[in-house]
């Protein structure tokens, strides 16, 4: 039997780097695929499933530390899970969030926040959420050579600002408020932009429009390429599950079953066996 992987392609080591500006060229052509790991063993995981970026997203407040939104992430616990990703050494580009506050407060701040994420914690690119308002920010950021993601939409961080998490870009006037945040965040030199919480067909219009490639989280199927977190295609997360997740595997469910084994083994005699036994 083959390691592993070899019957869909190279193996891990095989596979060159991926890049920003590999990314980028993949504007209209093979679909670009993300998805988000924040620590370890999921990033080699996510690696060696052939993902092109690995993203250490701030969604990380939610599925791992308990947060009800995103807005209580912290620098410091994105640098402490972006370097345990990319201690991973992944072929997939490692793409870091800035979190609440750590970018569109000053472009100073911005860069010193970055910098971190690519000093302290091995990030190859950042991702920023905001379009005209961040514009020089990104710009600032794309001039001392770090590679930028944006990120427009439904952007979580602006939770209280858009009284939930709601769908955004629904009406005329709104759509094009998205549109103007996508070509700024191109306009400033991003490498690509997320879409997020968008109508399919704004979706569409947006990547027709930009020459940099969008990758979408709930904005359809028309964009270049598709991010999603990973315990959302694991169902390892259940307090909220948003209209655009798809579980691919039940892994939160194989969890508890062993769980329940383990305990009941334990409580009945049968763990630990003689071959557990030194
Ligand atoms: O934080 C995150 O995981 C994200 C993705 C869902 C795009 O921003």
């Amino acid at each position: 039997m083959g390691a592993p992987g070899a019957s869909y392609g190279p193996t891990r080591d095989e596979r060159k780097k991926v890049t920003a500006m590999d990314i980028l060229s993949r504007k209209r052509g093979e679909k670009i695929v993300s998805v988000t790991a924040y620590d370890y063993p999921t990033a080699k995981l996510v690696d060696s499933a052939g993902i092109d970026i690995v993203l250490v997203g701030d969604s990380l407040g939610m599925v791992v530390l308990g947060y009800p939104d995103t807005t209580r992430v912290t620098m410091d616990d994105m640098v402490h899970h972006t370097a345990a990703v990319a201690r991973a050494r992944p072929k997939a580009l490692v793409v870091a969030d800035l979190p609440f506050l750590a970018a569109g407060v000053s472009v100073r701040d911005t860069i010193g926040n970055a910098g971190r994420l690519v000093r302290e914690a091995g990030a190859e690119a950042v991702k920023l959420e905001g379009g005209v308002r961040i514009r020089e920010e990104i710009r600032a950021l794309v001039d001392c050579q770090i590679p930028v993601m944006g990120h427009v939409g439904l952007t979580p961080q602006s939770i209280h600002a858009f009284g939930g998490f709601k769908v955004q870009g629904r009406t005329q006037e709104a759509a094009e408020r998205v549109l103007r945040d996508a070509i700024a965040v191109q306009e400033g030199g991003a490498f690509a932009v997320v879409l997020e919480g968008i109508p399919s067909r704004l979706g569409e219009r947006i990547t027709r429009e930009l020459d940099i490639p969008t990758i979408g989280i709930g904005a359809g199927p028309g964009c270049d390429g598709q991010v999603l977190v990973i315990h959302d295609i694991l169902r390892l997360f259940s307090d909220f599950t948003p209209k655009f997740a798809k579980f691919y595997a039940d892994v939160g469910g194989v969890t508890s079953t062993a769980l329940i084994n383990f305990r009941e083994e334990v409580r009945d005699g049968r763990f630990p066996a003689a071959e557990h036994c030194y």
